[in-house]
């Protein structure tokens, strides 16, 4: 006869075997941690690039060493006002494109293609650009930087194509 407190421990017994590998599976130690940060909204992965999404830029230790990070999509610097916080720009110049480089011995954003200088914030410095480039939310968290991507910078199509050097004061 099959008595009910034998056919209670078996079936927890069978009921935690059965959720063991769920359990395992939810539990990836491998997860960084851009990718564990979301907005609370949402269950997106932190890759994509909406609003509340940090994406991961690079490390602390790098930031430290090359006094700043770049990729094609994010420049970021220690706040010169606060070094326990960042800056993060994107280094598309306002102007027409063309892609900024920190220049660390003038601390300011420079543009090859026509001359655009830009502040450790983004602030146009001197033109032919007329607007800052866009600025986006970064922060450090532990060891990584970590920036929040969304959206492409205004292109200032009025300007015209000057060459470096000419007709600029
Ligand atoms: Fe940067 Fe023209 S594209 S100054």
């Amino acid at each position: 006869m099959f008595k009910r407190r034998s056919f209670l421990t078996y079936f927890s017994i069978g009921w935690l075997t059965s959720c063991f590998p769920v359990i395992l599976a939810a539990y990836d130690p491998r997860k960084s941690i851009a990718q564990t940060i979301t907005n609370q909204d949402s269950a997106k992965p932190a890759t994509t690039k909406t609003p509340g999404m940090f994406t991961l830029v690079g490390s602390v230790a790098d930031l430290d060493k090359n006094g700043y990070l770049q990729t094609k999509e994010v420049a970021v610097l220690r706040d010169p006002a606060n070094s326990q916080k960042v800056i993060a720009v994107n280094p598309k110049c306002t102007h027409q494109s063309c892609d900024v480089k920190w220049a660390a011995g003038e601390k300011r954003y420079e543009c090859p293609c026509h001359g655009s200088n830009f502040g450790a914030d983004g602030e146009v410095l001197n033109g032919p650009a007329t607007k800052p480039l866009a600025v986006y939310s970064a922060k450090i968290v532990e060891t990584q930087v970590l920036v929040e991507i969304v959206a492409k910078p205004p292109v200032d199509s009025r300007q015209k194509v000057i060459p470096f050097g000419r007709g600029h004061n």
